[in-house]
């Protein structure tokens, strides 16, 4: 096994998953000002901390994805935050895209960027300590319309070449192609669009010769749209996500990995322990665990709203949220 496939395989420890603490600074703003919190290069610092730097993380999480500013900031501790997750024995990853932008042949679907100074990038984060990285591309339903092949087919060459570049430098490539929540859109119809995609992406990477076996796949679970009106149970969910990814994922991957989407902590831990439940009874080939944000941080974070008095009981909340999904994953 080559250093790189142990690396992969190493994040899919049982009952151990992934923290995507990754939200660009854009995203960390907008999530920080939903709960009032204003911010700042330091509010982001204390807010990556107060995930981080929990005592017990490392009963829960194998990896966390970082946001490239956090890479090179210090916790409370006073320690490079990849130092410390590393010496707890959870390894520091990276997200390397630079976010999207509307698809020029077809501009109501959007494109990820970020390949073009990609290399220097990677070989900065390397020294900084990351060990694995991380590329979205976003995939919008709209009825039987979107996605269109063409805008599959732009983002899987991205996905694909992000993921060669990533295996060069000698770090783990996580590729996620993300089947957005919003819309009106049937399960039956996640369940193809997800299935499309990955067999698209599949296809790519092949001419790219990318190593499936240090690849790991994030993805959405099969979910009726946001404004469908129809709520899923989590049977349901289990069955058509993982017909969708049996169907379309070669076994050789190191494993697959879920986001959370706009789910409730509730929602995606009742819908990942079926899913795992599923897969065992299933035999899926590959193994399955989370790597949430959403999920993860947004009770802490109410209960946080950026004050210091605040951060035992937010710390509580993320720490038991954290066995729940840790428990689920479990089966
Ligand atoms: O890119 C999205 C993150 O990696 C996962 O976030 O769990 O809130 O969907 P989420």
């Amino acid at each position: 096994m080559t250093d790189l496939v142990a690396t992969a395989r190493s994040l899919f420890a049982p009952g151990k998953g992934i923290l995507a603490a990754d939200e660009s600074v854009h995203t960390a703003t907008t999530r920080l000002s939903h709960y009032g919190i204003a911010t700042s290069a330091e509010m982001r610092r204390q807010y990556r901390d107060l995930f981080l730097g929990a005592e017990g993380i490392e009963e829960y999480l194998s990896g966390v994805i970082l946001f490239s500013e956090t890479l090179s900031q210090k916790g409370n501790d006073k320690k490079a935050f990849p130092k410390s997750l590393a010496a707890r024995g959870v390894a520091p990853g990276v997200k390397v895209d630079l976010g999207t932008e509307p698809f020029p042949s077809s501009p109501e679907e959007l494109i990820t960027q970020g390949l073009l100074d990609l290399a220097e990038r990677l070989q900065m984060y390397k020294k900084q300590g990351a060990l694995f990285t991380k590329w979205r591309a976003v995939i919008r339903i709209d009825g039987d319309q979107l996605p269109t092949s063409v805008a599959l087919h732009e983002n899987a060459k991205r996905l694909a070449s992000y993921a060669k570049e990533v295996q060069t430098a000698g770090l783990v490539p996580i590729l996620e192609p993300e089947i957005l929540l919003e819309g009106t859109h049937s399960r039956m119809r996640s369940r193809a669009v997800i299935e499309e995609t990955m067999q698209t992406v599949f296809s790519v990477l092949e001419e790219h010769s990318v190593d499936r076996a240090s690849v790991i796949i994030k993805t959405s679970m099969a979910l009726s749209g946001a404004e469908s009106g129809k709520k899923d149970t989590p049977e349901e969910v289990a069955e058509d996500t993982l017909s969708a990814l049996i169907a379309s994922v070669p076994r050789q991957v190191a494993g697959i990995v879920f986001l959370s989407g706009g789910q409730t902590p509730d929602e995606a831990t009742a819908n990942l322990a079926a899913i795992a439940k599923h897969a065992k009874r299933a035999n899926a080939p590959w193994p399955l665990t989370f790597s949430y944000a959403r999920a993860l941080q947004d009770e802490a974070l109410a209960l946080w709203k950026g004050k210091e008095e605040n951060v035992p009981a937010a710390r509580a909340a993320y720490l038991a949220r954290l066995a729940k999904v840790s428990a689920a994953v479990l089966g």
